[in-house]
Protein backbone atom coordinates (compact mmCIF):
# COMPACT_ATOMS: atom_id res chain seq x y z
CA UNK A 1 0.00 0.00 0.00
CA UNK A 2 1.53 3.34 -0.65
CA UNK A 3 0.87 6.25 1.83
CA UNK A 4 2.46 9.77 2.09
CA UNK A 5 3.59 11.50 5.28
CA UNK A 6 5.51 14.70 5.82
CA UNK A 7 8.79 14.82 5.58
CA UNK A 8 11.22 15.83 8.66
CA UNK A 9 14.56 15.97 9.60
CA UNK A 10 15.00 12.73 10.36
CA UNK A 11 14.40 12.15 6.56
CA UNK A 12 17.63 13.75 5.52
CA UNK A 13 19.55 10.53 5.37
CA UNK A 14 16.42 8.66 3.23
CA UNK A 15 16.91 12.17 0.92
CA UNK A 16 20.49 11.84 0.24
CA UNK A 17 20.61 8.17 -0.45
CA UNK A 18 17.63 8.65 -2.88
CA UNK A 19 19.45 11.73 -4.50
CA UNK A 20 22.57 9.96 -4.56
CA UNK A 21 21.11 6.85 -6.42
CA UNK A 22 19.73 9.50 -9.25
CA UNK A 23 23.34 11.05 -9.41
CA UNK A 24 22.16 14.13 -8.05
CA UNK A 25 23.79 17.20 -6.93
CA UNK A 26 22.12 17.66 -3.71
CA UNK A 27 23.73 17.77 -0.23
CA UNK A 28 22.23 18.00 3.16
CA UNK A 29 21.72 22.03 3.04
CA UNK A 30 19.83 21.70 0.55
CA UNK A 31 17.42 19.18 1.89
CA UNK A 32 17.57 21.78 5.17
CA UNK A 33 16.98 24.83 3.17
CA UNK A 34 14.19 22.71 1.25
CA UNK A 35 12.19 22.13 5.21
CA UNK A 36 13.08 25.65 6.27
CA UNK A 37 11.28 27.54 2.94
CA UNK A 38 8.28 25.50 2.77
CA UNK A 39 7.86 22.84 5.98
CA UNK A 40 4.69 21.86 5.36
CA UNK A 41 5.78 21.10 1.40
CA UNK A 42 7.83 18.29 1.91
CA UNK A 43 6.85 15.01 1.56
CA UNK A 44 8.07 10.79 1.80
CA UNK A 45 6.22 8.38 -0.40
CA UNK A 46 5.96 5.00 1.54
CA UNK A 47 5.40 1.67 -0.14
CA UNK A 48 4.49 -1.18 2.40
CA UNK A 49 5.46 0.88 5.37
CA UNK A 50 9.24 1.48 3.81
CA UNK A 51 10.05 5.22 2.71
CA UNK A 52 10.98 4.93 -0.37
CA UNK A 53 9.92 8.16 -2.13
CA UNK A 54 10.11 12.21 -1.97
CA UNK A 55 8.81 15.15 -2.99
CA UNK A 56 9.20 19.06 -1.94
CA UNK A 57 7.51 22.04 -3.10
CA UNK A 58 7.73 25.76 -2.42
CA UNK A 59 5.00 28.63 -3.09
CA UNK A 60 6.14 32.10 -4.20
CA UNK A 61 2.17 33.41 -3.99
CA UNK A 62 0.12 31.84 -6.80
CA UNK A 63 3.10 30.38 -8.17
CA UNK A 64 4.70 26.95 -6.82
CA UNK A 65 7.60 24.89 -7.62
CA UNK A 66 7.72 21.05 -7.44
CA UNK A 67 11.29 19.84 -6.63
CA UNK A 68 13.14 16.51 -5.43
CA UNK A 69 10.75 14.09 -6.78
CA UNK A 70 12.87 10.92 -6.40
CA UNK A 71 11.93 7.29 -6.48
CA UNK A 72 14.29 4.52 -4.91
CA UNK A 73 15.60 2.63 -7.63
CA UNK A 74 14.06 -1.02 -5.99
CA UNK A 75 10.22 0.56 -5.99
CA UNK A 76 9.82 2.35 -8.89
CA UNK A 77 7.38 1.61 -11.41
CA UNK A 78 4.69 1.02 -8.61
CA UNK A 79 3.02 4.84 -8.62
CA UNK A 80 5.10 6.44 -6.16
CA UNK A 81 6.15 9.59 -7.77
CA UNK A 82 2.81 9.64 -9.35
CA UNK A 83 0.82 9.71 -5.82
CA UNK A 84 2.94 12.26 -4.75
CA UNK A 85 2.42 14.41 -7.56
CA UNK A 86 -0.95 14.28 -7.45
CA UNK A 87 -1.12 14.60 -3.03
CA UNK A 88 0.89 17.89 -4.24
CA UNK A 89 -1.11 19.32 -7.22
CA UNK A 90 -4.10 18.85 -4.92
CA UNK A 91 -3.00 20.85 -1.74
CA UNK A 92 -1.27 23.13 -4.01
CA UNK A 93 -4.40 23.70 -5.93
CA UNK A 94 -6.81 23.64 -2.50
CA UNK A 95 -4.18 26.61 -1.48
CA UNK A 96 -5.12 28.74 -4.52
CA UNK A 97 -1.87 27.88 -6.11
CA UNK A 98 -3.34 28.79 -9.71
CA UNK A 99 0.49 27.82 -11.08
CA UNK A 100 2.22 24.75 -10.69
CA UNK A 101 6.15 24.55 -12.16
CA UNK A 102 8.70 22.30 -12.44
CA UNK A 103 12.17 21.19 -14.10
CA UNK A 104 11.57 17.54 -15.46
CA UNK A 105 14.88 15.24 -16.04
CA UNK A 106 13.34 12.74 -19.45
CA UNK A 107 12.71 9.94 -16.64
CA UNK A 108 10.49 12.48 -14.92
CA UNK A 109 8.51 14.18 -18.25
CA UNK A 110 5.93 11.07 -19.01
CA UNK A 111 4.92 10.86 -14.93
CA UNK A 112 3.99 14.89 -15.18
CA UNK A 113 2.85 14.85 -18.61
CA UNK A 114 -0.04 12.31 -17.57
CA UNK A 115 -0.73 14.99 -14.74
CA UNK A 116 -1.24 17.47 -17.41
CA UNK A 117 1.59 18.99 -16.79
CA UNK A 118 3.02 20.76 -20.54
CA UNK A 119 6.89 21.92 -21.48
CA UNK A 120 7.32 25.16 -21.90
CA UNK A 121 10.69 24.73 -23.06
CA UNK A 122 14.11 23.11 -23.03
CA UNK A 123 17.43 23.99 -20.84
CA UNK A 124 20.28 21.83 -21.08
CA UNK A 125 22.41 20.61 -17.92
CA UNK A 126 26.35 21.99 -18.59
CA UNK A 127 29.36 21.29 -16.92
CA UNK A 128 32.71 22.23 -16.74
CA UNK A 129 35.11 19.75 -15.13
CA UNK A 130 37.45 20.83 -12.44
CA UNK A 131 40.47 22.33 -13.34
CA UNK A 132 39.10 22.73 -17.01
CA UNK A 133 41.90 24.67 -18.83
CA UNK A 134 39.70 26.63 -21.60
CA UNK A 135 39.88 30.61 -21.63
CA UNK A 136 37.45 32.31 -20.01
CA UNK A 137 36.56 36.29 -20.32
CA UNK A 138 38.59 38.13 -17.70
CA UNK A 139 37.60 41.21 -19.12
CA UNK A 140 36.39 43.62 -16.51
CA UNK A 141 32.43 45.01 -16.44
CA UNK A 142 32.52 48.40 -14.67
CA UNK A 143 30.80 48.23 -11.54
CA UNK A 144 30.41 44.33 -11.26
CA UNK A 145 31.26 43.36 -7.37
CA UNK A 146 30.17 40.57 -4.70
CA UNK A 147 26.52 41.02 -4.13
CA UNK A 148 25.60 41.39 -0.19
CA UNK A 149 22.26 41.35 1.75
CA UNK A 150 21.66 44.63 1.04
CA UNK A 151 21.42 43.94 -2.65
CA UNK A 152 18.27 41.34 -2.05
CA UNK A 153 15.64 43.80 -3.74
CA UNK A 154 17.20 44.64 -6.54
CA UNK A 155 18.07 40.99 -7.49
CA UNK A 156 14.30 40.10 -6.45
CA UNK A 157 13.45 42.81 -9.12
CA UNK A 158 15.17 41.57 -12.07
CA UNK A 159 14.54 37.78 -11.05
CA UNK A 160 11.30 38.82 -11.21
CA UNK A 161 11.07 40.38 -14.77
CA UNK A 162 12.29 36.89 -15.45
CA UNK A 163 9.97 34.61 -14.21
CA UNK A 164 6.80 36.70 -13.29
CA UNK A 165 6.78 36.01 -9.43
CA UNK A 166 8.35 37.01 -6.19
CA UNK A 167 11.62 34.45 -5.34
CA UNK A 168 12.31 36.88 -2.19
CA UNK A 169 12.19 34.07 0.29
CA UNK A 170 14.63 31.47 -2.32
CA UNK A 171 16.90 34.36 -3.75
CA UNK A 172 17.68 35.55 -0.13
CA UNK A 173 18.06 32.02 1.40
CA UNK A 174 20.71 31.33 -2.02
CA UNK A 175 22.40 34.55 -1.42
CA UNK A 176 22.83 33.40 2.34
CA UNK A 177 24.84 30.48 1.41
CA UNK A 178 26.80 31.92 -1.54
CA UNK A 179 28.48 35.36 -0.72
CA UNK A 180 31.65 34.36 -2.12
CA UNK A 181 30.29 33.40 -5.79
CA UNK A 182 27.27 36.13 -5.72
CA UNK A 183 27.48 38.86 -8.43
CA UNK A 184 25.70 42.31 -9.14
CA UNK A 185 26.26 44.48 -11.23
CA UNK A 186 25.54 48.86 -10.53
CA UNK A 187 23.21 50.19 -12.80
CA UNK A 188 20.49 52.50 -13.30
CA UNK A 189 17.95 52.47 -12.25
CA UNK A 190 18.04 48.92 -11.62
CA UNK A 191 21.64 46.80 -11.96
CA UNK A 192 22.58 45.07 -15.50
CA UNK A 193 22.29 41.20 -13.64
CA UNK A 194 23.13 39.02 -10.91
CA UNK A 195 24.85 35.44 -10.28
CA UNK A 196 24.03 33.15 -7.31
CA UNK A 197 25.21 29.76 -7.07
CA UNK A 198 25.70 26.91 -4.43
CA UNK A 199 27.97 24.11 -3.49
CA UNK A 200 26.74 20.77 -4.80
CA UNK A 201 28.26 17.43 -3.95
CA UNK A 202 29.78 17.25 -7.31
CA UNK A 203 29.51 20.90 -8.49
CA UNK A 204 29.20 24.06 -7.96
CA UNK A 205 25.62 24.55 -9.20
CA UNK A 206 26.10 28.65 -10.97
CA UNK A 207 22.03 29.98 -11.53
CA UNK A 208 20.19 32.06 -11.08
CA UNK A 209 22.24 33.98 -13.44
CA UNK A 210 20.10 37.30 -15.14
CA UNK A 211 21.90 39.46 -17.40
CA UNK A 212 20.37 42.15 -19.67
CA UNK A 213 22.50 41.84 -22.88
CA UNK A 214 25.28 39.29 -23.80
CA UNK A 215 28.14 40.90 -22.48
CA UNK A 216 26.67 41.33 -18.83
CA UNK A 217 25.85 37.83 -19.20
CA UNK A 218 29.24 36.81 -20.14
CA UNK A 219 30.98 38.84 -17.81
CA UNK A 220 29.01 37.35 -15.03
CA UNK A 221 29.52 33.67 -15.94
CA UNK A 222 33.34 33.92 -16.30
CA UNK A 223 33.54 35.94 -13.04
CA UNK A 224 31.64 33.74 -11.16
CA UNK A 225 33.58 30.32 -12.45
CA UNK A 226 36.78 32.51 -11.53
CA UNK A 227 36.01 33.58 -8.42
CA UNK A 228 34.06 29.99 -7.36
CA UNK A 229 37.44 28.18 -7.41
CA UNK A 230 38.71 24.92 -8.78
CA UNK A 231 36.01 23.03 -8.87
CA UNK A 232 33.93 21.46 -11.60
CA UNK A 233 30.44 23.33 -12.33
CA UNK A 234 26.98 22.65 -13.49
CA UNK A 235 24.85 25.22 -15.21
CA UNK A 236 21.13 24.82 -16.25
CA UNK A 237 20.69 27.27 -19.63
CA UNK A 238 17.53 27.72 -21.60
CA UNK A 239 18.23 26.27 -24.98
CA UNK A 240 16.26 29.34 -26.63
CA UNK A 241 19.30 31.74 -25.07
CA UNK A 242 21.87 31.24 -27.64
CA UNK A 243 24.02 33.52 -26.43
CA UNK A 244 24.56 32.18 -22.77
CA UNK A 245 25.43 28.55 -24.96
CA UNK A 246 28.09 30.17 -26.87
CA UNK A 247 29.68 31.55 -23.68
CA UNK A 248 29.12 28.15 -22.02
CA UNK A 249 30.77 26.69 -24.65
CA UNK A 250 33.66 29.02 -25.02
CA UNK A 251 34.01 28.96 -21.29
CA UNK A 252 34.65 25.06 -21.68
CA UNK A 253 31.69 23.99 -20.62
CA UNK A 254 30.23 20.56 -22.31
CA UNK A 255 26.23 20.24 -22.56
CA UNK A 256 25.30 16.85 -20.62
CA UNK A 257 21.59 16.33 -20.82
CA UNK A 258 18.25 18.24 -21.31
CA UNK A 259 15.77 19.00 -18.26
CA UNK A 260 12.41 20.13 -19.57
CA UNK A 261 10.36 23.31 -17.46
CA UNK A 262 6.54 22.41 -17.75
CA UNK A 263 3.31 23.91 -16.06
CA UNK A 264 0.44 23.10 -14.98
CA UNK A 265 -2.12 25.58 -14.77
CA UNK A 266 -2.29 29.35 -15.78
CA UNK A 267 1.19 29.71 -17.90
CA UNK A 268 4.29 32.17 -17.20
CA UNK A 269 5.91 33.47 -19.69
CA UNK A 270 10.08 33.28 -18.77
CA UNK A 271 12.08 35.95 -20.43
CA UNK A 272 14.75 33.93 -21.91
CA UNK A 273 16.88 36.37 -23.31
CA UNK A 274 17.61 37.36 -19.76
CA UNK A 275 17.78 34.07 -18.24
CA UNK A 276 21.49 32.62 -18.28
CA UNK A 277 20.99 30.27 -15.83
CA UNK A 278 18.31 28.61 -13.99
CA UNK A 279 18.61 28.02 -10.13
CA UNK A 280 18.80 24.19 -10.85
CA UNK A 281 16.10 21.12 -10.61
CA UNK A 282 15.47 23.10 -7.39
CA UNK A 283 13.14 25.87 -7.91
CA UNK A 284 13.63 27.05 -11.51
C1 LIG B 1 11.05 9.76 -12.35
C2 LIG B 1 10.80 8.93 -11.09
C3 LIG B 1 10.71 9.87 -9.90
C4 LIG B 1 9.50 8.17 -11.27
O1 LIG B 1 9.22 7.51 -10.06
P1 LIG B 1 8.21 6.27 -9.94
O2 LIG B 1 7.84 6.17 -8.53
O3 LIG B 1 8.82 5.09 -10.60
O4 LIG B 1 7.01 6.82 -10.82
P2 LIG B 1 5.60 6.11 -11.03
O5 LIG B 1 5.68 4.70 -10.52
O6 LIG B 1 4.55 6.97 -10.48
O7 LIG B 1 5.49 6.11 -12.60
C5 LIG B 1 6.51 5.45 -13.36
C6 LIG B 1 5.89 4.47 -14.34
O8 LIG B 1 5.25 3.43 -13.64
C7 LIG B 1 3.90 3.32 -14.09
N1 LIG B 1 3.09 2.93 -12.95
C8 LIG B 1 2.50 3.74 -12.07
N2 LIG B 1 1.82 3.02 -11.16
C9 LIG B 1 2.01 1.73 -11.48
C10 LIG B 1 1.58 0.51 -10.91
N3 LIG B 1 0.81 0.50 -9.83
N4 LIG B 1 2.00 -0.63 -11.50
C11 LIG B 1 2.77 -0.61 -12.59
N5 LIG B 1 3.21 0.52 -13.16
C12 LIG B 1 2.83 1.66 -12.62
C13 LIG B 1 3.56 4.67 -14.55
O9 LIG B 1 2.49 4.65 -15.48
C14 LIG B 1 4.84 5.11 -15.19
O10 LIG B 1 4.93 4.57 -16.48
P3 LIG B 1 6.04 5.02 -17.55
O11 LIG B 1 7.25 4.18 -17.29
O12 LIG B 1 5.40 4.74 -18.85
O13 LIG B 1 6.33 6.48 -17.34
C15 LIG B 1 11.95 7.91 -10.88
O14 LIG B 1 12.20 7.22 -12.06
C16 LIG B 1 13.25 8.53 -10.38
O15 LIG B 1 13.47 8.71 -9.18
N6 LIG B 1 14.13 8.86 -11.35
C17 LIG B 1 15.42 9.49 -11.01
C18 LIG B 1 15.22 10.91 -10.56
C19 LIG B 1 14.37 11.72 -11.52
O16 LIG B 1 14.67 11.81 -12.70
N7 LIG B 1 13.33 12.35 -10.99
C20 LIG B 1 12.41 13.17 -11.73
C21 LIG B 1 12.78 14.56 -11.52
S1 LIG B 1 11.90 15.67 -12.53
Amino acid sequence: MLTIRPFTPGDIALGMRLKSAAGWNQTEADWRRALQLQPDGCFVGECDGTPAATLTFCCFGPVAWIAMVLTDPEFRGRGLASALMRHAVELLQSRGVTTIRLDATPLGRPVYERLGFAVDYELNRWKREALSAAAIDDSKYPGLRQASPEDLGAIMELDRQTVGCDRSKFLAALLAVSPAGAFITDGTPRPAGFALCRLGSDALQLGPIVAIDPKVGRLLLSTAIAETGKTAHYCDAPTKNTAAETSLRAAGFSSLRPLYRMTLGEKRTDDLALLWAASGPEKG
